[in-house]
């Protein structure tokens, strides 16, 4: 640990990782599904977009690309990261993004925060409930000074109570992987470990609670140390309810809204009948989530507030999520009509959603023409269940569709990243390709990065085999069929969705203007 980091990890970088639920279009979405005022982020219009806590700074660097009218602002205390981000940026040729090197407990006060703009939308994601009450605070100043009137702020949790059962795990793992190893990623494996075998010896604290073992079950996939060391090794690690966290907030004049993560905005999809009936005894919203948090399982919390509340009528309402244009992310015949949502399992009626997912295939379509279609008009009226369950499922994503343009930033991004970041060296939480022709990103795995980046660079002249033993460098031939079979299928489903999005010319391979 570092003085400067007060207790914050500084010794290793973080993971990179682009996270959608940070996106301007689906906060707004968030605000317009709870039947309130969103911000125009599906438009050509400027935009002035801050992210605290940026890590190394590659989400900040995706909605920068994908929108070039934008400003973003993207701020880390740590150097190293910072550095790296720049390096990156400057390589894509990003004009709209810029780096700031401050300290959150502080900057409200700092003279350096003039320079940060007043932001319409401001997003922390990973930082709220793993800094210390220091660091809380004056993030709370910084909202106060810096999200404009009628701005939204995104911020993402660790929430109460699910975490409640976890309190255990995470003081064993920070206390054993301090005493079994010195530098913070060792640290974080050497406790993940010890807490493994604590479940393998039985420890009642573990394995009676199914969060616990839920986490350590995820936690087995080839998880980075560096997220370790980033997620449990903090010092000022500490969840919250949701109801403290609004309370907090409420000081910089921000009233919470709803959640980024749209499938959560309908309580029939989250909630049973019985579990809904007990929200009914309540009017507000703070004991409605409350509630809501007894009833779910899920540890993070993905919380959408505004700074000047204005309300809308149902017409209002509909009226925006008509005007909403959607785009699909994947091809229509691996659509999927049936989606797990907390509440159980939600079908999507063939006979509503195909000819959708029909003309959603042709390309990206308003939501109101989409409901106009012959086929689907007096079927069902409810462009919110539409969007919810499109998005929510991360089948279709809101997005600006633009004419093709010479150098487009998005383009420039992702070759970098498939050059940088798309290493075995490269920790990496998740990826994105970012569509500059969309106003918006695909979120893909590292795998599908990897394969992009080859098809960009090889223009045409594609090798499967001499890719396949690139993925699989061991002289295994099992191994080399089933990397074979992998790219064969990227190249098969994913490939058209590239082009649809804009991401790689007729011929197949990025256009290489400028
Ligand atoms: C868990 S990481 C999340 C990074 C990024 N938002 C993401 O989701 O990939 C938390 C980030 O907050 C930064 N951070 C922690 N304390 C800070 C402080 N006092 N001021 C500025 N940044 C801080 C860390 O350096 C780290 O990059």
């Amino acid at each position: 640990m570092t003085r400067w980091g007060a207790g914050y990890v500084t010794d290793v970088t973080y993971t990179t990782g682009y996270y959608r639920q940070q996106s301007p279009s689906l906060l707004s979405l968030a605000c317009v599904l709870n039947k309130i005022a969103g911000i125009d982020a599906l438009d050509d219009a400027p935009l002035s977009y801050l992210e605290l806590g940026c890590g190394l700074g590659y989400s900040a660097m995706v909605q920068a690309a994908c929108n070039p009218a934008w400003q973003v602002t993207a701020v880390d205390f740590n150097p190293a990261h910072i550095a790296a981000a720049r390096a990156l940026a400057r390589e894509a040729r990003l004009a709209n993004v810029r780096f700031v090197e401050a300290d959150l407990a502080s900057l409200a006060e700092d003279p350096q925060s003039a320079a940060i703009p007043v932001a319409d939308v401001v997003s922390l994601h990973g930082v709220w409930t793993w800094v210390t009450d220091d660091v809380r605070r004056g993030i709370v100043r910084l909202l106060r000074a810096k999200v404009r009137t009628g701005g939204i702020v995104h911020v993402s949790y660790n929430a109460l109570p699910a975490w409640q059962s976890a309190l255990g795990m995470q003081r064993v793992l920070v206390e054993a992987g301090r005493r079994l190893a010195t530098r913070s990623d060792r640290q974080g494996h050497a406790g993940l470990q010890f807490v493994q075998s604590l479940l393998s010896a039985e420890a009642g604290q573990v394995k009676s609670s199914p969060f616990v073992v839920g986490l350590l079950e995820g936690l087995k996939q080839a998880t980075a140390p560096e997220y370790l060391a980033h997620e449990y090794m903090n010092e000022g690690w500490k969840p919250c309810f949701h109801m403290d966290v609004v309370a907090d907030l409420a000081e910089a004049k921000l009233e919470w809204v709803g959640s980024s993560q749209p499938i959560e905005n309908f309580r029939q999809l989250t909630l049973t009948d019985a579990q809904r009936a007990l929200l009914d005894r309540f009017d507000e919203p703070v004991m409605w989530e409350l509630i809501k948090d007894m009833c779910l399982a899920r540890g993070l919390r993905q919380d959408v507030f505004a700074r000047g509340v204005r309300r809308l009528t149902n017409a209002e309402r509909n009226d925006a999520l008509g005007d909403i244009t959607l785009a699909l992310t994947r091809l229509p015949e691996h659509f999927h009509y049936e989606a797990s949502v907390p509440a159980g399992k939600a079908t999507m009626e063939a006979k509503f959603y195909q000819p959708i997912v029909t003309a959603l295939g042709e390309g990206p379509r308003r939501v109101r023409d989409l409901l106009a279609m012959p086929e689907v008009v007096g079927r069902r009226d409810n462009p919110a269940e539409l969007i919810g369950l499109l998005v929510g499922t991360d089948q279709a994503v809101p997005v600006t569709p633009r004419p093709p343009a010479a150098d487009e930033p998005g383009m420039r991004l992702n070759r970098v990243a498939a050059k940088r970041l798309a290493t075995t060296e490269t920790p990496i939480s998740a990826v994105a390709l970012a569509s500059t022709r969309m106003g918006a990103a695909l979120t893909v795995p590292a795998v599908e990065l990897i394969v992009f980046g080859k098809v960009d660079a090889a223009a045409g002249r594609e090798d499967l085999d001499a890719w396949a033993a690139e993925l699989a460098p061991q002289p295994d031939e099992e191994e080399r069929k089933r990397a074979r079979e992998v790219l064969g299928r990227i190249l098969e489903e994913r490939r058209p969705v590239w082009r649809r999005w804009g991401l790689l010319d007729e011929a197949g391979t990025a256009s290489r203007a400028g």
